[in-house]
């Protein structure tokens, strides 16, 4: 069997996706994949049609591994978001083809289940505590066990995750405020007045509040997106300690390691970390060092399925579960296969989601059905 083309669709609505298909010489056969790189697509689908899609051209799609390496090593000058993100479409897309020519489920290939459902997390937010406590109570009735909970800070307008139930499903973040934007016109998102130190005053008492009114029952977490310096990060888990979060997403920005230790050294507040990874080796000193609890880094941007698999048996000897990048910007192929290694794998934390739109679930039939409160299952079958 060998690849015949490869087709690069860049495509909306709400936002752009950039789909992946790549076909093959028996009739019928193809697989798709998800390469989407939030305010970046058409660098990505530029490096796909032009760079990417000539080299695989006759080659076997049976041989995942070997044409991951080649992509990878190919290049000489690897990795970065935009060349793992390609490669991560092409991954997906192979693994794609190889279930439908087995006819198996991606998991089952995988090494099978080691669980039915995969247990979500989805996000709550708003204006003030009592609006977050809403939000959240509205999640739980939805029947979720683990809610993320982020409140705006005073004063900074555009808080990062407060968006309610529109931002969670067009993922507005880069796209030009939650808008469809035509491919190339997606703006930064820039919070206006970021001010860490209201941050670090609103945060706990968002969790004092919502442990006061919702009880211990709930799971909470909250993200705080790579915003704060290192001994900020260490306050401000050390001050989360009484409210026993889930995790504390996103601490510190991923350039630099060695910071985690001082967050570590100072509390007990489970971390996770990884969304802006792009290869398992930015993992490793996380892992080796016990740094992090919860390694969450986007299938999407981390070359796909296989290096997945990689990044969770690297992660398993050192207790560390994952939580895979689940948001609505990037398309609903990341999601299903985040859950087929979801239930494949025995070091499973928890599952980022979001609601996808109707128009987005229409245009992606078969792949986001995956998804049904509280728990994912890989092919929208009931959890058992
Ligand atoms: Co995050």
């Amino acid at each position: 069997m060998k690849i015949t083309e490869v087709r690069v669709i860049v495509t909306c609505p709400g936002r752009n996706y950039v789909v992946v298909k790549v076909m093959t010489d028996e009739p019928g056969l193809y697989g798709v994949g998800d390469a989407t790189l939030n305010g970046r697509e058409l660098a990505v689908a530029e490096a796909l049609e032009k760079h990417i899609a000539p080299l695989l051209i006759g080659r076997d799609p049976d041989r995942v591994e070997d044409t991951w390496q080649y992509l990878f090593r190919g290049t000489y000058w690897r990795g970065g978001p935009v060349l793992m993100t390609a490669l991560a479409g092409i991954d997906m897309a192979l693994w794609d083809i190889k279930g439908k020519r087995a006819n198996l489920p991606l998991y089952s290939l995988l090494g099978g289940k080691t669980r039915e459902g995969a247990l979500c997390y989805t996000h709550a937010g708003g204006k003030d505590n009592k609006a977050v406590e809403d939000s959240v109570r509205e999640k739980l009735e939805r029947g979720f066990k683990v809610v993320r909970a982020q409140v705006s800070v005073p004063k900074a307008i555009g808080t990062y995750g407060v968006g309610g139930a529109r931002e969670a499903a067009s993922a507005t973040w880069g796209s030009g405020g939650g808008t469809a934007t035509a491919p190339g016109e997606a703006l930064p998102h820039e919070e206006t007045n970021w001010e860490p130190t209201n941050y670090l005053k609103v945060v706990p008492k968002l969790f004092d509040h919502l442990r006061s009114t919702l009880g211990e029952e709930v799971e909470l977490l909250h993200d705080v997106h790579e915003r704060l310096n290192p001994i900020q990060a260490a306050r401000l888990a050390k001050e989360l300690e009484p409210y026993h979060l889930f995790f504390l997403e996103d601490p510190l920005r991923p350039e630099h390691k060695e910071s985690f230790r001082l967050v570590r050294s100072h509390s007990t507040t489970p971390i996770a970390m990884g969304e802006l990874f792009h290869t398992k080796y930015e993992c490793l000193p996380l892992f080796t060092e016990q740094l992090i609890d919860y390694i969450r880094c986007d299938l999407g941007h981390i070359g796909g399925i296989t290096e997945a698999k990689k990044i969770a048996a690297l992660a398993e000897p050192y207790q560390i579960q994952t939580a895979w990048h689940g948001p609505g910007d990037i398309a609903p192929m990341t999601h299903s296969a985040n859950v087929h290694v979801d239930v494949s794998i025995p070091n499973f934390g928890v599952q980022e989601m979001v609601f996808f739109s109707e128009q987005v679930q229409e245009g992606a039939a078969g792949v986001v059905r995956v998804m049904s409160a509280g728990v994912a299952t890989p092919l929208g079958e009931a959890a058992a």
